[in-house]
């Protein structure tokens, strides 16, 4: 039997080197390996206001995007959250078995909510009982995440242990696959900062269908440091972070990467890394022509994969009613 696995991701602003890097681009590789459900959340995205005629347009782009990143419907389910109603069902019932405290630890939270906590949805207060609720409903085994959501997947696997001890054994306790190669992407203009969806700055992210001049143009205008050597130094985090990103789309070791820039520029290795990821980026960005061209078609494909796996998530919701006496 193979193992399980589930993650999701927010339909909302442009999918980021970050995202590919952190997440999809494992799901791709591994998708052979495991038993494989992928998702697009757009339940998490209303946790903050978002236009509807955008957020629709979002679920539509992300899923071509993933399609052509190469996700394929015979190895894995792609799905939309909202498409299945036990996702709903199962946070509303977990909610009831976190405690408050937990909650009010993340880290995320505190971030989103920033200075203005009152203001703050439950529902952005809540997001974690819901990303619980993706995983568990489907008996995961892995989790293929960044590591901006180690936190979320410990609070997961709190919630299901403390389910599992007050109810009975229930819920499978999932564990999270983090990339040794970024798993965290820095932003381009700030190596200090997360490169994130919702950063405003023109130089932050490079998009996946960013066009290559742009590609290059963000690439060049990298914050570096003053020193003249390329290597692979925490302490240096704008190079670092350029070298990591290198990494992670040639597969190249570090030694060999350092070798190959020794007594070159800061100018070399910017030039050589815009060409690694546009040529990184290119069969994701032809393909997703095709997919963008017909909307109808991307519909029936995520309605297809729902279709299938909306019986996994009902027999789990079963058990789950069971156990606590409901209905
Ligand atoms: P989201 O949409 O913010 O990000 C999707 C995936 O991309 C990873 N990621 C990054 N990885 C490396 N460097 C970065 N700068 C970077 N930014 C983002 C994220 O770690 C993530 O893997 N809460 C989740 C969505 C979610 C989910 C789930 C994930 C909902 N339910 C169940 C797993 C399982 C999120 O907001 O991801």
């Amino acid at each position: 039997m193979k193992k399980r696995v589930f993650s999701g991701i927010q339909p909302t602003g442009n999918i980021h080197i970050g995202n590919y890097l952190g997440a999809i681009k494992q799901w791709v590789a591994s998708q052979t390996e495991y038993d494989n459900i992928f998702c697009i959340v757009d339940l998490h995205a209303i946790t903050v206001a978002q236009d509807p005629q955008q957020l629709r347009a979002g679920i539509r782009k992300l899923a071509g995007l993933l399609f052509a990143a190469g996700i394929n419907l015979n190895q894995s389910a792609l799905f939309v959250q909202s498409h299945i109603a036990a996702h709903s069902e199962l946070a509303w019932i977990l909610n009831c078995v976190t405690p408050m405290g937990w909650l009010e630890r993340m880290t995320q939270f505190k971030e989103k909510a920033g200075q203005d906590r009152e203001r703050a949805s439950v529902g952005l207060f809540d997001y974690p009982a819901l990303m619980a609720a993706d995983i568990l409903l489907y008996d995961t085994h892995l989790v293929p995440v960044g590591d901006d959501q180690k936190q979320h997947l410990e609070l997961t696997r709190d919630v299901a242990q403390r389910f599992n001890r007050q109810y009975g054994d229930t819920f499978v306790v999932p564990k999270p696959i983090i990339p040794k190669i970024a798993a965290r992407v820095m932003g381009l203009d700030d190596p200090a900062k997360k490169m994130s969806k919702s950063e405003a700055g023109k130089f932050h992210a490079v998009y996946l269908l960013d066009e290559p001049g742009v590609i290059l143009k963000k690439v060049k205008r990298a914050a570096t440091d003053s020193l003249r050597d390329i290597r692979f130094d925490e302490s240096r985090p704008g190079v670092f972070n350029l070298l990591s990103i290198y990494q992670a789309f040639t597969g190249e070791s570090q030694a060999a990467i350092e070798a190959k820039f020794a007594g070159k520029g800061y100018g070399d290795l910017k030039k050589e890394l815009a060409e690694v990821i546009i040529e990184g980026l290119r069969p994701i960005q032809e393909r997703y022509a095709q997919f963008a061209a017909d909307p109808a078609q991307l519909d029936a494909l995520l309605a297809q994969s729902a279709a299938k796996i909306r019986p996994l998530a009902a027999d789990v919701l079963q058990r789950v009613q069971t156990r606590l006496g409901l209905g």
